[in-house]
């Protein structure tokens, strides 16, 4: 190890910082955050220092040259200068006054290392390369801020106020420290995660009294998995996902999403089976309730949005008829995934006031719309679930006025590698794409923002 990490308490400690520019300003910034007792020097100030100091009186700004009686008592020194000269001489002068000193983007003159810093305090986490890649540090630093949640901090802070009573009743250590990870990688956290902080205190109360955190009671994260594309996931699904004792999905959820979900979870299919049919709603409802009450901790996955032509509400309404905690993870639906990843923009302003999501398919295989409503001008379309009913759509909207010249694209496969888009009119998709091999799932756009695509592409699946 080339330098040893440590966490310094800064607080009302005098630091010094030599320039103030661009960089001194982030290092101050920085130092601020820390709580230190921070002095600028510098012939010139920028305007962003000069606020920063108006606004916290821990800042003082010297403007001057630096000279080497200017560390003197000082904790820690950092140059920031792109005076070569200076920064040499800063870094010799605390060298040999044992002041730890940092010169930024030069590592030889460091004694110290400022690393990329995930701040949820009071959990810090800090990256360092040694100097050798500062980006690479950074990269790092922002995958792991992509994974921890952003109240890990305040969730500290709850395990800090409850740390001595639990260390009072859950004896011996090796149990306690069971205890710890079951509430802190568990339901308990999750509520907490998603704003229910008072009932997570309250559950943690509970679990202390009761000596235990098993929950005889599982529960059920109902969780959008997007158009297609792994990489539109959202952080919080994914940590559900790699929680999860049992995956309950559905025929439109990836094989590349399925594959980020815990390895030694359950997967359960309820898409189409081998005859065609779908598990019926109430049956995958009732499961989900029985595994829940097995006490499972159950993701349920669903394509695009739970909660958008997803009949998500259908599943919850069971879960608050049974009592069951649940929460529910918005997902990219296949509106905002396809129309982005075709390149055409809902609601550009020269073509469309409004966007209205449809679906072309009824309970009874019928299509019964407002089409009135559908033909007026300067709003765009999106139908989901329109193949099988393309035809009288088009129809019926010419008929109520739709000009049959009217752009409409249908887009397959959304988002994925295997993402095709067709553009057509009102009058001529229909036979555009009857002799195509269209795979499922399609969508349509009808609007003129369609004749966009051919400028605004940009995604181009292998
Ligand atoms: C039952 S709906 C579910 C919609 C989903 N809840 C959402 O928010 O995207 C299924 C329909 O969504 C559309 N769809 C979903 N993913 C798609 C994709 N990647 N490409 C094209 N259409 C998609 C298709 O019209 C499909 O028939």
């Amino acid at each position: 190890m080339d330098y040893f990490p440590l966490f310094i308490d800064l607080k009302k400690q005098p630091c010094l910082v030599i320039g103030a520019g661009e960089v001194a300003t982030r290092k101050i910034e920085l130092l601020a955050t820390a709580g230190a007792s921070i002095s600028v020097i510098a012939p010139v100030i920028c305007k962003k220092i000069q606020e920063l100091a108006d606004k916290n009186s821990h800042i003082t700004l010297l403007q001057k040259e630096f000279s080497p009686e200017d560390i003197d008592r000082q904790r820690l020194i950092i140059s920031a200068t792109n005076n070569k000269v200076v920064n040499k001489l800063v870094a010799q002068t605390a060298k040999q006054h044992n002041i730890p000193v940092n010169v930024v983007d030069s590592p030889e003159l460091c004694s110290f290392i400022v690393p990329a810093i995930i701040d949820r305090s009071p959990i810090v986490a800090a990256v360092s390369s040694g100097g050798a890649s500062p980006v690479l540090a950074r990269l790092l630093r922002s995958k792991l801020e992509s994974l921890i949640p952003p109240a890990f901090g305040r969730m500290a802070q709850l395990a800090n106020k409850y740390r001595a009573t639990v260390k009072e009743q859950i004896n011996p250590p090796a149990q306690r420290r069971i205890f710890w990870e079951n509430i802190l990688q568990g339901s308990i956290a999750e509520l907490f995660y998603s704003g229910k902080e008072e009932e997570a205190e309250s559950r943690l109360q509970q679990a202390i009294s009761n000596k235990t955190t098993s929950n005889t009671q599982g529960e059920v994260y109902l969780v959008g998995a997007g158009p297609g594309d792994p990489d539109l996931l959202t952080f919080r699904s994914l940590r559900l996902m790699q929680q999860a004792d049992v995956v309950v999905y559905d025929r439109l959820v990836s094989k590349e999403i399925l594959a980020l979900v815990r390895r030694d979870s359950e997967l359960i299919y309820v898409g189409k089976q081998r005859d065609n049919h779908s598990l019926p709603q109430e049956s995958i409802n009732a499961l989900l309730a029985r595994l829940a009450k097995s006490g499972k901790r159950v993701v349920r996955l669903k394509g695009g949005d739970p909660f958008i032509f997803g009949r998500g509400a259908e599943e919850i309404e069971t879960l608050v008829q049974e009592n069951i905690n649940f929460q529910v993870v918005p997902g990219i639906t296949a509106a905002s995934g396809c129309a982005t990843y075709a390149g055409i923009p809902l609601t550009h302003r020269d073509h469309a006031q409004s966007c209205t999501f449809v679906t072309g398919h009824l309970k009874d295989n019928s299509v019964n719309l407002n089409w009135e409503q559908l033909a007026a001008p300067n709003q765009t379309i999106v139908i989901y679930m329109g193949l099988v009913g393309l035809k009288t759509i088009c129809e019926s909207l010419i008929q109520h006025g739709a000009p049959t010249d009217l752009p409409i694209a249908l887009i397959q496969q959304g988002t994925t590698h295997t993402q095709r888009v067709i553009t057509a009119t009102l009058s001529s998709i229909y036979q555009k794409i009857e002799h195509e091999n269209i795979q499922p799932p399609t969508l349509f756009i009808i609007g003129t923002v369609v004749s966009l695509h051919n400028n605004l592409k940009w995604f181009k699946p292998e």
